[in-house]
């Protein structure tokens, strides 16, 4: 954006330049306005025609050709005797230039690259609109639309795997492509719109540990709450293990948590926590309980869970989501003085006798020794009769076979 200061600096640069060059506009559209007039280059044909009434009609109307290209007003001559140089839009933008120099846009593409990236890939040329207008590119209508037309083809964008064309299907995506919002988030609200940089650099707005923070911008109650849980405050710590909103939710993928195809809805939440909470080595490191994912799984509640009855209690019914807190500390919602609470919100009379025993059993000989010793005579037990039973099975076949040869060679 041009600062006050810059709108004085403009007429200042721009004016003795004009003077200057003494070639008028009609000069350059004598042949510029001839709507054939096209180069041939490398077998490609591209059209030199200049519009004039949409470059009078956009932010640069009042422009003269030479305002921006500047070197043909120091050559004078036709046809051009040089190439003329690509137009420096930062020479009055330069805060959006200085953005653009340091961005993954600018330097990976200039090298040796055929899709270059200058602000007229996103701007046009001589047809910019302001980001007000509904009709320019840059809207916030539009933005998601000019971010895919290359990123939603993985052959432009080589080094990153992300499917980022999924935006277009997620809670964002559809508020902003189906009912037209312009609050909804679109990509420069999570990446910058000059400064795109690569999600492991510390200057990303979605480097991990700055996640919450760009997705605060808007939801600002579920980043208060997720700051004070167990996983807010490691991930203060500077712990990369502990997840941030998009270890949940994903990015590109968000939705809803009705939708089936979230991955915070009531049936895919276990396996959502379990990714971390299953994992014996992460667990150890911080000293929690590992599996908790399998022991919910075997839990009346998980079995439910998995033949699909979204009532049953999930990994979020009992902890919470965002306020996720450690059993040890009194406000947990799974706090041994909270439980009769928490359980009690679906079972209504449940007493503090109700709540009492572990609810992720490990089944050791120290935590639950009768679970313990029911779940190893079961599985002595059933063991053993499918071991019997197989033995019975191949002691009868091979009886059968003996008796039918014994026939055969009695004929
Ligand atoms: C006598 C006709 C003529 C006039 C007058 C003329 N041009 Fe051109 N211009 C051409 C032709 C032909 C080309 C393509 C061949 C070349 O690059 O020299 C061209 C190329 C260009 C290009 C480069 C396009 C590209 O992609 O390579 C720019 C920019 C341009 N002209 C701007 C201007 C401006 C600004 C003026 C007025 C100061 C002007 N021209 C006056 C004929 C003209
Ligand atoms: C706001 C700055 C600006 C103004 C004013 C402007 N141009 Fe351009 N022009 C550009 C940019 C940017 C390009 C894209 C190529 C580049 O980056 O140099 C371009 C490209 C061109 C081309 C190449 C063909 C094309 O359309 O891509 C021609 C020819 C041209 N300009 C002529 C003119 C003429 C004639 C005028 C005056 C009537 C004019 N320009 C005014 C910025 C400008
Ligand atoms: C000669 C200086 C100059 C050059 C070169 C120039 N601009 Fe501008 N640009 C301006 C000024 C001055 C305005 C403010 C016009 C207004 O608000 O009416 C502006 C407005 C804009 C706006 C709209 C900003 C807003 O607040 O609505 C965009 C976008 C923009 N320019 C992009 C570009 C791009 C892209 C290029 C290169 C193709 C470019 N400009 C080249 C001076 C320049
Ligand atoms: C990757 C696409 C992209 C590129 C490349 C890009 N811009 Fe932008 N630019 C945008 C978007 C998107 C916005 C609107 C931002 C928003 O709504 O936050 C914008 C906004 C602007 C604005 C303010 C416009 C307004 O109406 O408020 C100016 C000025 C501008 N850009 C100039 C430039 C210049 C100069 C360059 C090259 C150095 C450039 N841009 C390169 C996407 C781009
Ligand atoms: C003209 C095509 C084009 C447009 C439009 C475009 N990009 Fe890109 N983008 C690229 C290319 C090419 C790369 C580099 C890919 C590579 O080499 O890995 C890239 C890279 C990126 C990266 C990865 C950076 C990194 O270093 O890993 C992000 C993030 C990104 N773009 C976001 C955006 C956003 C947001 C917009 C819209 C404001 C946008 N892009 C518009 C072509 C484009
Ligand atoms: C620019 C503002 C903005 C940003 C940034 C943003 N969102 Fe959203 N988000 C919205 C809007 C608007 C909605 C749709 C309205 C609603 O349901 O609240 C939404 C909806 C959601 C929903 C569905 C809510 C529901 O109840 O259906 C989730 C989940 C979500 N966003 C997560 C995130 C995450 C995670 C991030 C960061 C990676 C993020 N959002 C960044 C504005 C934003
Ligand atoms: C709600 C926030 C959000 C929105 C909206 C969003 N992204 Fe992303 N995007 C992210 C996050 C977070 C990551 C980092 C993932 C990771 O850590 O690997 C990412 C990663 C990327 C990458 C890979 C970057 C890299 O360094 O590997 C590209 C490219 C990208 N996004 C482009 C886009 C484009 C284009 C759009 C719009 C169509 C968009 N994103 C919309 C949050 C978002
Ligand atoms: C540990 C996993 C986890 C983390 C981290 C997380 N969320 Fe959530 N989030 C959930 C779950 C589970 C739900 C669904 C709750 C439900 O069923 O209503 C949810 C619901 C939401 C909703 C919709 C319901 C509401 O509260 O409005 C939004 C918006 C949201 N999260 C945004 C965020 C943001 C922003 C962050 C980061 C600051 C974040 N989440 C971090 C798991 C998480
Ligand atoms: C990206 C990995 C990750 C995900 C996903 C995750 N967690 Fe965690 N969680 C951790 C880490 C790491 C800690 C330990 C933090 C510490 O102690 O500093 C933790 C701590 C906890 C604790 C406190 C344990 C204690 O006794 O201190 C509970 C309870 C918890 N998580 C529940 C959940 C629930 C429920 C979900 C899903 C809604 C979830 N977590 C999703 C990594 C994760
Ligand atoms: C029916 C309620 C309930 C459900 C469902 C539930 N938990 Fe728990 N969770 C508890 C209670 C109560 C504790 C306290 C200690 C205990 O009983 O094991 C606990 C303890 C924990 C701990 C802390 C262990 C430690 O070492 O301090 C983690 C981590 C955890 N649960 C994660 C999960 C995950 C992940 C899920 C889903 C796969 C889940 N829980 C489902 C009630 C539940
Ligand atoms: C989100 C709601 C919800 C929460 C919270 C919840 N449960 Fe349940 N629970 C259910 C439902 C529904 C069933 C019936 C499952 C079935 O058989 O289909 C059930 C079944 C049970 C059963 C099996 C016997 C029975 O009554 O059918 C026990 C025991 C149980 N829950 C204990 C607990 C305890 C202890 C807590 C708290 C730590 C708890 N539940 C929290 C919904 C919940």
């Amino acid at each position: 954006m041009l600062r006050i200061t810059h709108y004085f600096l403009v007429p200042i640069l721009v004016i003795p330049l004009l003077t200057w060059a003494q070639i008028p506009d009609t000069q350059c559209l004598r042949c510029h306005s001839q709507s054939n007039l096209a180069k041939t280059m490398n077998g490609k044909t591209t059209s030199l025609y200049v519009n004039v009434d949409s470059l009078k009609a956009s932010v640069h109307g009042e422009f003269r050709c030479l305002s921006c290209h500047l070197d043909l007003a120091r050559e004078n001559q036709y046809p051009h005797l040089l190439p003329p140089k690509p137009v420096d839009c930062a020479s009055c933008h330069s805060a959006e230039g200085q953005e653009m120099a340091v961005s993954s846009h600018w330097h990976l593409t200039q090298a040796d690259r055929t899709d270059a990236m200058t602000c007229a890939s996103c701007h046009g040329d001589h047809v910019i609109k302001p980001a007000a207008g509904s009709d320019s590119p840059t809207n916030r209508r539009n933005i998601g639309k000019l971010c895919l037309a290359c990123h939603a083809d993985q052959e432009v964008v080589i080094g990153s795997g992300v499917k980022v064309s999924a935006y277009e299907r997620s809670v964002h995506g559809l508020e902003v492509f189906v009912k037209g919002d312009t609050v909804a988030a679109n990509c420069v609200d999570c990446h910058g719109n000059h400064k795109v940089l690569p999600a492991n650099n510390p200057a990303s707005p979605v480097y991990k540990h700055t996640v919450p923070q760009t997705c605060g911008q808007c939801h600002k109650e579920a980043r208060i709450n997720y700051l004070n849980s167990i996983h807010g405050q490691a991930m203060t710590k500077g712990i990369l293990e502990a997840p941030v909103c998009t270890d949940c939710h994903g990015e590109h993928t968000i939705q809803t948590p009705d939708s089936s195809l979230s991955s915070i809805s009531p049936s895919n939440v276990p396996k959502t926590c379990g990714h971390c909470h299953e994992n014996v080595i992460l667990t150890e490191k911080y000293g929690i309980a590992s599996e908790r994912f399998s022991t919910y799984q075997s839990s009346y509640h998980g079995v439910a869970n998995q033949y699909g009855r979204t009532v049953v209690a999930n990994c979020a019914s009992c902890h919470g989501f965002h306020e996720i807190l450690p059993p040890s500390d009194p406000a947990s919602t799974v706090h041994p003085a909270n439980l009769a609470a928490t359980c009690g919100h679906c079972h209504p009379d449940a007493s503090a006798n109700f709540a009492k025993g572990k609810m992720h059993v490990q089944a050791t000989l120290q935590n639950s020794p009768g679970v313990f010793f029911v779940r190893r005579f079961y599985y002595l037990f059933i063991g053993g009769l499918m071991v019997l039973f197989i033995l019975y099975m191949i002691l009868d076949y091979s009886g059968f076979i003996r008796r039918r040869r014994e026939r055969r060679s009695s004929k």
